[in-house]
């Protein structure tokens, strides 16, 4: 009899996270303060983040201890199982091993809530009243809405406008877990200002709503400010996920040839992928991919440069692949894959070599999706199509090529809000934008000047 789930119990879920640092094959550059451009120091960084979160970004230590609140709230949904997709595998008529770790069935529906909760209790314990954040999609919004409900703190979400109204029931979800969610721009913040009155018809970026709530944090004493993606710490919380991806591979008797994920900012991608990386580095031949839209190309297209996280120049500058801070790619559907640049880590990976990465069009994720969605049954986020259409790639290559190769990707959430999408790639009504070529270089033309 196939079997068809991995599972492990509550018991299982790995107590450490697993940090890339120690392993990366060249020094991290640091990031660096948006006035001076000398390297930001912590202090520069307590305005909006609590120490502890701040020593886990540059940390050296290899395996950091999960503390027990946050492993009581994990324990909530994870493990998350790993399943084998044998019925996408028929479908696909292909000799590949398909398996998937299943980040949707978290109270969130992805990945996000395994930073949020971590997030939520350490900025809880530095004494943190209320936190300020950015959201696409809506997935980390609600993850973080979540996380600061269970913890007691306030929580208000500027979300990018597009999505805003692509999905007015994510709004509902934050709502639920007691949070405030707002369209960015908006004109709540100077940032949100001065964008609407350059372009009242703005679909929004996540570059811009995280202008606006690092400012809403910066200017108020009781508020941090919390990120859902791209920097270290948000990454090395993510690492459960491969460390229990591994110990599944091995009761299904199976390792992976290849892993997949879709990459935004870079944070599910990595954590599945990250704990592979020692054993990359032992000689184990492991394809890491990280796949992006055409239409916002980071990886792909990008250059690796020293930018900002956001549209207004207020976080540090981060060395990272990027599309230029003030690039605002085309109103996609996979909400959180419109951002400019991606993770420092995952970008220095790339440069190394560690890391592959490529990029494909809307029309042919949905496409995936669905075709996945009928052999599996799970419809999955618009971001993780992006992973599905790779993983249809890989394993139509090793059907044409005879090959049984193992593919691992992570189904980093569900589609469950994401029907509108759906609903209009049904009616012919979605569809690929062309690469914005001469938007991008003109917003790579206005990158600082500290590379
Ligand atoms: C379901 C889902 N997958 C992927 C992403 C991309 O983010 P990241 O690259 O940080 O995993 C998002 C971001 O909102 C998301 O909601």
């Amino acid at each position: 009899m196939p079997e068809y789930r991995y599972l492990l119990s509550e018991r299982e879920i790995p107590k450490t996270w697993y940090n890339v640092i120690p392993d990366l094959p060249a020094p991290l550059p640091p990031p660096l303060h948006p006035g001076t451009l000398h390297p930001a120091t912590s202090q520069d960084l307590e305005v909006i983040f609590p120490h502890a979160l701040i020593e886990q970004e540059v940390t050296a230590a290899q395996n950091i201890p999960i503390p027990e609140p946050v492993l009581d709230m994990l324990r909530l949904w994870r493990p998350t199982p790993l399943h084998r997709a044998i019925r996408f595998e028929k479908a696909l008529g292909t000799p590949a091993k398909i398996f998937f770790k299943n980040e949707g069935v978290s109270p969130a529906g992805s990945h996000k809530p395994n930073t949020a909760i971590a997030q939520a209790f350490y900025n809880k314990a530095a004494g943190v009243k209320r936190l300020t954040t950015e959201t696409g999609a809506g997935q980390w919004g609600s993850a973080l809405s979540l996380a600061c409900n269970v913890f007691g703190i306030e929580c208000m979400v500027y979300m990018v406008k597009c999505s805003f109204y692509q999905k007015p029931h994510r709004r509902t979800m934050m709502e639920c877990w007691g949070a405030k969610c707002v369209p960015s721009p908006s004109d709540l913040t100077q940032a949100g200002r001065k964008v609407l009155a350059e372009d009242p018809e703005t679909p929004g970026s996540l570059g811009i709503a995280i202008s606006e709530a690092v400012e809403d944090a910066a200017t108020r004493q009781d508020t941090n400010y919390s990120l859902g993606s791209v920097l270290n710490h948000v990454l090395l919380h993510q690492t459960v996920i491969g460390q229990e991806a591994i110990v599944q591979m091995k009761l299904a008797e199976a390792s992976p040839d290849i892993v997949i994920g879709c990459c935004g900012g870079g944070s599910n991608f990595a954590g599945l992928a990250f704990p592979f990386v020692p054993l990359k580095a032992a000689g184990k031949d492991i394809r890491l991919i990280g796949v992006e839209p055409a239409a916002c190309p980071t990886m792909t297209k990008g250059i690796y440069a020293y930018d900002f996280g956001d549209k207004s120049g207020m976080t540090p500058l981060l060395k990272m692949d990027t599309l230029g801070h003030d690039f605002i790619p085309p109103g996609i559907h996979a909400g959180g894959l419109r951002y400019h640049g991606m993770s420092p880590l995952v970008s220095l990976l790339h440069r190394e070599g560690i890391v592959e990465a490529v990029s494909y069009p809307q029309l042919k994720c949905f496409e995936a999706a669905l075709t996945f969605a009928r052999a599996e049954g799970l419809i999955v986020a618009p971001e993780t199509s992006h992973a599905i259409c790779c993983v249809v790639e890989e394993a139509l290559k090793a059907k044409e090529e005879g090959k049984e190769k193992t593919i691992l990707f992570n189904l980093s959430g569900h589609g469950h809000f994401d029907m509108a999408a759906y609903e209009k790639y049904f009616a012919g009504e979605l569809s690929d934008y062309e690469y914005p070529e001469a938007k991008i270089h003109e917003a790579l033309a206005h990158l600082p000047k500290a590379s």
